[in-house]
């Protein structure tokens, strides 16, 4: 058992450092380090410092590598770095998973090599990313991309920030905000929380500003309920995510952001409800204030009811006093 891990660990440690060897130091490297360079613009440093690598498109490129170094298909295709297909007569055929695309390893805690998330070349072409599979070594729901690196810096400042996507965790590393995580392409776990909560008293979601992003961040404010952690939300502009605002308005405006942008999950929650209503029509109106209030009245500190209380009252120009008597109307039904 220790053994076939150590063999998974060493096959991926291996393929890792070839498609970072393809990326970086061959011509057939070229147009994907230019991808990354201009059109992602990473610098070679950020490309090092993530192991970024390149996949040929051909199906058998990491297969022969590997064998060739003495691994058998079964352990490989164990590792999630291929593929197989039933022939007929008990036979299987082999292939590389990852084919084409640019490649993002993933590390555990202590930096070991577990899967890698691959991501295509062609706009529009096939799924933009796939990652490996469940492994032995590898389960989504227990690890969190960057954490190795990261947590350090998460200690150290007692804040995380967990981000949608792998880009835009290596974006914010690459401005300087090195508590950057994420989730790997899934959505976030009980498990993922319990990491978080285990090493920062801070998490900023700053998830993609779209509908997905959207609904993952009110679900994870949910999932971080039991408050071990206080969470805060860092909204981009609307359709982008925060790789696409570092590289429109700049590394000093995210970290700007990441510093003094971040809202409660309460005043998140607010204007999201908001948006659900038409607010110029008078009923409509008085439906939001009644939702608004709801919300409020579980709030578990008076102080904290007291205060969007009164952001509601001036917002929407009503009495302090009748927001309270619906207050209590509202706590006495809940
Ligand atoms: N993802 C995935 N499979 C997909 C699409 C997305 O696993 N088919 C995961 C990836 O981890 C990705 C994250 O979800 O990083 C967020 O998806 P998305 O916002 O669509 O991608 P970006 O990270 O923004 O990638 P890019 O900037 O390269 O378009
Ligand atoms: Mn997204
Ligand atoms: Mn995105
Ligand atoms: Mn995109
Ligand atoms: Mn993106």
């Amino acid at each position: 058992k220790e053994e076939e891990k150590s063999q998974l660990f060493q096959a991926l440690e291996l393929a890792a450092k070839m498609y970072h060897h393809l990326l970086t130091q061959t011509q057939y490297g070229h147009s994907a380090r230019e991808y990354l360079l201009r059109r992602r613009g990473l610098s070679k440093e950020t490309i090092l410092t993530f192991q970024l690598g390149i996949a040929p498109p051909d199906g058998q490129f990491l297969l022969s590598f590997l064998k060739k170094r003495g691994f058998s298909e079964q352990l490989l295709e164990r590792a999630g770095l291929v593929g197989s297909k039933d022939l007929s007569n008990q036979r299987k055929r082999y292939f590389d998973r990852f084919r084409g695309r640019i490649i993002l390893p993933i590390h555990d805690t202590q930096g070991r090599v577990i899967g890698f998330g691959g991501r295509s070349l062609q706009a529009g072409q096939a799924a933009k990313y796939i990652n490996s599979p469940e492994t032995i070594l590898f389960q989504k729901s227990n690890y969190l991309y960057n954490f190795h690196r990261a947590r350090a810096s998460i200690r150290k400042q007692q804040q995380a920030v967990l981000f949608e996507g792998y880009l835009d965790v290596i974006s914010a590393w690459q401005a300087g905000v090195e508590n950057a995580i994420a989730v790997l392409g899934t959505s976030l776990t009980e498990s993922h929380v319990k990491i978080i909560q285990r090493n920062t008293k801070q998490v900023i979601l700053c998830f993609d500003s779209d509908r997905a992003g959207t609904q993952a961040t009110l679900r994870a404010i949910d999932l971080f309920h039991d408050g071990a952690c206080t969470v805060k939300v860092l909204q981009m502009p609307s359709g982008m995510d925060p790789d696409d605002f570092i590289r429109a308005q700049g590394i000093d405006a995210f970290k700007e952001q990441v510093s003094i942008g971040a809202i409660s999950t309460t005043a998140f929650r607010l204007e999201q409800l908001k948006r659900e209503y038409q607010l110029t029509d008078d009923d409509q109106r008085m439906g939001f204030i009644s939702q608004a209030v709801k919300l409020i009245a579980q709030l578990p500190r008076p102080v904290e009811r007291d205060h969007y209380l009164q952001k509601l009252a001036k917002e929407y120009h009503l009495s302090l006093d009748a927001l309270r008597q619906e207050l209590r109307h509202a706590k006495f039904k809940q």
